[in-house]
């Protein structure tokens, strides 16, 4: 089946690779971006558009008429949204109220990405089912526009990934900082007591593609395995043949510049979507693999 989608977000880490993985599945691409801009391919219509202009946005969803709906776009920066409250507010949640509102007047399947961060990291290893209990302002809101969804739409589903990874998008992913400063000859220190389900951007672009065709409803956690910040960073330099011993230890109390408070480990388990979806977004060598390609092409390109 070949849908119109309208994504969010369209030029972020994960939603670059939506597009991308979208266009390449056969379908029709509506996609918003406020800055940075999505992809340029066949198939692909950008629309520059603040989601926080709500009713500009609604007339939009209203006058397309798409199909689905992939709400990728979020104030990220974790401390950013505890410095400004009122602007996390407006887009995390009074953007997504919008959107699930116009996507069920136009009956879309709506598709919000989460996160692990509605989670207070005290468990680790959490199931769909458990108990969140954010400990940000991020996290908060992510959680609301979830309640809002469930509230709002009757055809949803809410996926949560944890430290989405790669290469391209708005920002440099940790790993890609990991990547760079190993490859500069740069000491880094990598968190050995936060551990997260590191996600990588192009395989979950691809297992949310995969859900347009197999419409699971509710709650799928999509992630990468678990693994302390450290041990990430040295099957980073594994993988790509980068100096390990630059990586040294760091632990969360050193981490004086931090404005939020980080779940210590906010890991997702992942058995219901690995039983739903034939992607392999789990495959922490796959992924790593596929990253260190990437990563090598980006730099051969200089960008
Ligand atoms: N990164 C992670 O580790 C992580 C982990 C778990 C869940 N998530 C969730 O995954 C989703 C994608 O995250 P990501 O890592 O791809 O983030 P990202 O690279 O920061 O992308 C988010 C996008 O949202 C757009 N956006 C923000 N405010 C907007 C506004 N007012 N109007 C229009 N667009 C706006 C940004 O556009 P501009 O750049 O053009 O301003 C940006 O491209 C988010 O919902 C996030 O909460 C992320």
């Amino acid at each position: 089946m070949s849908y119109r989608v309208l994504v969010t977000g369209s030029g972020g880490l994960l939603g670059s690779k939506l597009v991308k993985s979208l266009i390449k599945a056969g379908h029709e691409v509506i996609a918003i971006y406020r800055s940075h801009e999505p992809p340029k391919m066949t198939g692909v219509a950008p629309v520059k558009l603040d989601i926080t202009r709500t009713q500009e946005l609604r007339n939009l969803i209203i006058r397309v008429r798409p199909e689905a709906v992939i709400h990728a776009a979020a104030m990220t920066d974790v401390d950013g949204c505890e410095r400004d409250k009122a602007g996390a507010w407006r887009v995390n949640v009074g953007a997504t109220e919008a959107i699930a509102k116009a996507s069920k007047a136009v009956n879309a399947y709506l598709i919000y990405v989460s996160t692990d961060y509605v989670f207070d990291g005290l468990k680790g290893l959490y199931v769909e089912g458990d108990l969140p209990n954010p400990i940000n302002y991020y996290g908060l809101t992510k959680l609301l526009a979830e309640f809002v969804v469930k509230e709002v739409s009757d055809d949803y589903l809410i996926v949560r990934p944890s430290a989405i990874y790669g290469v391209g998008g708005s920002k440099t992913s940790f790993a890609e900082f990991v990547a760079n400063s190993l490859s500069r000859g740069e000491v880094i220190k990598a968190l050995t007591d936060q551990f997260v389900s590191p996600t990588y951007n192009k395989f979950l672009a691809e297992a949310i593609t995969e859900a347009l065709e197999v419409k699971p409803r509710g709650i799928l956690h999509v992630a990468g395995p678990r693994l302390s910040r450290y041990n990430f960073a040295l099957r980073i330099a594994e993988e790509l043949e980068l100096p390990a011993e630059l990586v040294r230890e760091g632990r969360v109390k050193d981490m004086v510049g931090w404005v939020a408070r980080r779940p210590r480990d906010s890991s997702l388990r992942t058995d219901k979507a690995r039983k739903l979806l034939r992607t392999e977004f789990h495959d922490l060598s796959k992924a790593l693999r596929d990253f260190r390609n990437e990563w090598l092409n980006s730099r051969s390109r200089g960008s």
